[in-house]
């Protein structure tokens, strides 16, 4: 049988189904890396998500690989030049959890203006007490990385009133209400920032110390691509004396936190972070799905 799917990670059935009929498939959502080892080499297409790692390690086992699909948009889990020299086919989800994705980042905004986290702690306690926040109205957005959803962000913040601007290194197009800025005008003049970066495996950090050091005081850091387009140890400092007056993330370096940066951070009350939850919808997860059957069946 020369038409055998692995998939490593969670993913909505519809997946299963559109291939079933063509493929003869291994739905192991939780396997880790020793027994993924182990197996590879039976298998002709690999399917993952976030969680699993597809590094030389495993390509180099994984002797009859000719697909590997990332089911969603990152693709920096796997070693993608690798493959390529391989002769490894990559395919992936594009565009797929943008909705999804966008909702999240308009919530994380206001959950760092509004205390809301801090106020919902309270009342479990049953402490009513009211909590000053501030209004995005009149704010300044700054938007770093703008393809896909970070466009779609600004189009969504409109109904706040805000004003923004975004800086990406690739030419892109900036609606009229967007004002083109560079990296530092975005990091001097943000009072919040939405980070809509996409990243490869090796990509270096995009904010370090001297770029954080330019950052508008008690500016809000929202983060819903890629916690490593920060160096967590650098920014560090900047929430602990309050230059950064929020870091509400979705993403974090290690999923959970293991370096001793992580587990200091996870702790400080300016910083509010949630598990990945970015994709994670019915429905971005069936569009996900539906499209990595499709790239696959196409690209077989
Ligand atoms: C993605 O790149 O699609 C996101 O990080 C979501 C995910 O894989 O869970």
């Amino acid at each position: 049988m020369d038409r055998k799917i692995l998939i490593c990670d969670p993913v909505d059935n519809v997946l299963i189904d559109k291939l079933k009929d063509k493929f003869d498939i291994d739905y192991k959502p939780e396997i880790l890396k020793d027994e993924l080892l182990n197996i590879i080499n039976k298998y002709n297409v690999v399917v993952v998500r976030s969680r699993t790692k597809i590094n030389k390690e495993i390509i180099d086992r994984g002797k009859n690989l000719k697909i590997i699909a990332r089911a969603g948009i990152g693709v920096d889990n796997i070693d993608t030049d690798y493959a390529e020299e391989k002769k490894i086919k990559i395919v992936y989800a594009p565009g797929s959890s943008t909705e999804s994705v966008v909702e999240i980042t308009i919530a994380m905004m206001v959950m760092g203006a509004r205390n809301l986290v801090k106020g919902v702690e309270n009342t479990k306690d049953n402490k009513f007490k009211k909590l000053m926040g501030f209004e995005l109205s009149g704010k300044t957005l700054g938007i770093l990385g703008f393809g896909r959803i970070g466009k779609s962000i600004a189009e969504a913040a409109r109904i706040f009133n805000m004003n923004f601007i975004a800086y990406d290194p690739m030419p892109v197009e900036y609606p009229d209400y967007v004002k083109k800025v560079s990296l530092e005008e975005l990091l001097k003049n943000s009072d919040l920032i939405s980070i809509n970066v996409t990243m490869r495996k090796d990509s270096p950090y995009i904010l370090n110390d001297r770029e954080l050091s330019m950052l508008k005081n008690n500016v809000i850091i929202v983060n819903t691509s890629r916690a490593r387009a920060i160096n967590g140890s650098d920014m560090l400092k900047y929430l602990k004396n309050g230059k950064i007056s929020a870091f509400v993330s979705d993403v974090f370096w290690d999923e959970p936190a293991k370096e001793d940066y992580e587990l200091e951070m996870l702790k400080l009350d300016n910083v509010l972070i949630t598990p990945h939850l970015g994709a994670q919808t019915y429905e971005a997860q069936k569009r996900i799905a539906i499209m990595t059957a499709d790239n696959i069946i196409n690209e077989w």
